[in-house]
């Protein structure tokens, strides 16, 4: 059926409406598209369709910038105006925390979403599939592998160690499994992990490291075994040590995450934080820079150790603490902030955790409005507000977003700071810290 696009939806797809009125969601195609598609699945209230052929381009629609746009779907906003995709996340995340947070009363700050550029080429990490000689991406709900030699989205960087992967190392490797590529902005080399480990790959890695100047460490990753590693693969991204044999965590978005990570220092304020979710450090060792004191709970084992040799060399020891244990079991003590930013699934124990630690303040990090939206009317329910929010436009074209919440618990009169700088601005009077009820 030829079906008319309206709007983008949260998560990559667009939004169209079926002859009887039903909701249908497509991927691949920008508002005021007209799409020949087919309805592949239906439900009482909602389809989903497959575009066949776009009949023609929405007036503001723009021009697909990776040749294998219809084929690979890893970017599916990419014919989507930049200005549009940002105001669809805004929208979303808006209409989500503004529910969330609707029993609270005063209603929260939504911010406008933090664009850094670029929008493309941002990818300073990227997980690809292989087999038989081939490297690429495996198309959503296919077995396909998508060959792919240049990806617009990865950083020079990464684009540089692939082209070099795929001359050097691909050709003898037999089997199949994943590989990701990870290189930090302005390195001149970064690291391979490659999953699973397997009978005669270990001689190629070890080659390719020692020959090829744009790798210098790999780690072969096996469930359940300690990673095999050749060379030295750890990346450095700003003051963090990222280690690869655990495939340690590491945002994609670096210029972008910059941004966060000075939001995030702005919203702790002077601490002591508890910060669940550390991963290698990203927050903890720019907090405990500024002369924050934070206890880092981390359940990767290689970025706690690096985490805690990275604070011994910067003679950080005092101030910064760091444990290998679930975010769920945190050690006994008081910490007036708790910093979390946990995996898409979110932390549904963050009010008991919170409650538990004598937190005053909450500072939420996520990568999922959903969970996060959750997660904040359960807190909202247990005594706290939601302050305000911002989100951070660190995975352009994909139909996703990183999204920073601040919460004080009710009763306090501790601001946020951005909100207090501007009343304050105005008032001309010096901040209050509130105490314990
Ligand atoms: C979204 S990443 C955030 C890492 C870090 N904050 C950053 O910005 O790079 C989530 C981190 O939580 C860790 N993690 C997952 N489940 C955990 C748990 N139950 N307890 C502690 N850490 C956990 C993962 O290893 C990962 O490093």
């Amino acid at each position: 059926m030829t079906l008319v696009v309206e709007r983008p939806a949260y998560g990559g797809d667009v939004i169209a409406h079926l002859p009887d009125g039903r909701v249908v969601f497509l991927r691949g195609a920008a508002p005021g598209d007209v799409v020949e598609a087919v309805v592949c699945e239906e439900r009482p209230r909602f389809a989903r369709a497959e575009i066949v052929r776009r009949v023609e381009a929405g007036p503001e629609a723009a021009v697909a910038f990776c040749r294998l746009f219809e084929r690979c779907g890893g970017c599916p906003w990419q014919t989507v105006p930049d200005e549009t995709q940002r105001a669809a996340l805004d929208a979303h995340v808006h209409r989500v925390l503004g529910r969330a947070a609707s029993r609270q009363g005063e209603p929260p700050t939504l911010r406008p979403i933090v664009h850094t550029p670029p929008a493309r080429a941002w990818r300073s990490t990227v997980r690809l599939h292989w087999a038989d000689g081939r490297l690429g991406f495996r198309p959503a709900g296919t077995r396909d592998l998508l060959d792919v030699d240049l990806c617009p989205v990865v950083t020079p960087e990464v684009q540089a160690l692939l082209t070099d992967v795929r001359a050097a190392l691909l050709p003898g490797f037999s089997g199949e499994g994943t590989m990701r590529l990870t290189a930090a902005p302005g390195a001149a080399s970064g690291t391979i992990a490659v999953l699973p480990d397997a009978p005669g790959l270990a001689t190629g890695v070890e080659a390719f490291v020692t020959a090829s100047g744009r790798c210098h460490g790999a780690a072969l990753l096996e469930p359940g075994r300690a990673p095999r590693t050749f060379g030295d693969p750890v990346n450095r991204f700003g003051p963090a040590r990222v280690p690869h044999p655990a495939a340690s965590f590491v945002q994609a978005h670096q210029p972008g995450n910059a941004r966060l990570v000075e939001a995030v220092r702005a919203a702790v304020g002077e601490g002591p934080v508890l910060e669940l979710f550390a991963g290698s450090g990203n927050f903890t060792l720019p907090l405990a820079l500024a002369g924050v004191r934070v206890t880092a709970i981390e359940s990767d084992a290689a970025a706690v150790a690096r985490l805690r040799d990275e604070a011994r060399f910067r003679n950080l020891s005092e101030r910064l603490t760091a444990a290998c244990a679930d975010a769920a079991r945190p050690p006994r003590g008081e910490w007036p902030t708790l910093l979390l930013d946990p995996p898409r699934a979110g932390f549904r124990q963050v009010a008991s955790v919170a409650e538990r630690v004598g937190a005053r303040r909450i500072v939420y990090v996520s990568c999922d409005p959903a969970t996060l939206a959750r997660d904040v009317e359960a807190l909202v329910a247990a005594g706290w507000r939601l302050a305000e929010a911002t989100s951070f436009d660190l995975f352009p074209h994909t139909g996703h977003v990183e999204v920073l919440a601040v919460l004080d618990r009710r009763g306090d009169d501790r601001r946020s700071p951005s909100v207090r700088t501007e009343r304050d601005q105005v008032r001309g009077t010096p901040p209050r810290r509130g105490g314990r009820r």
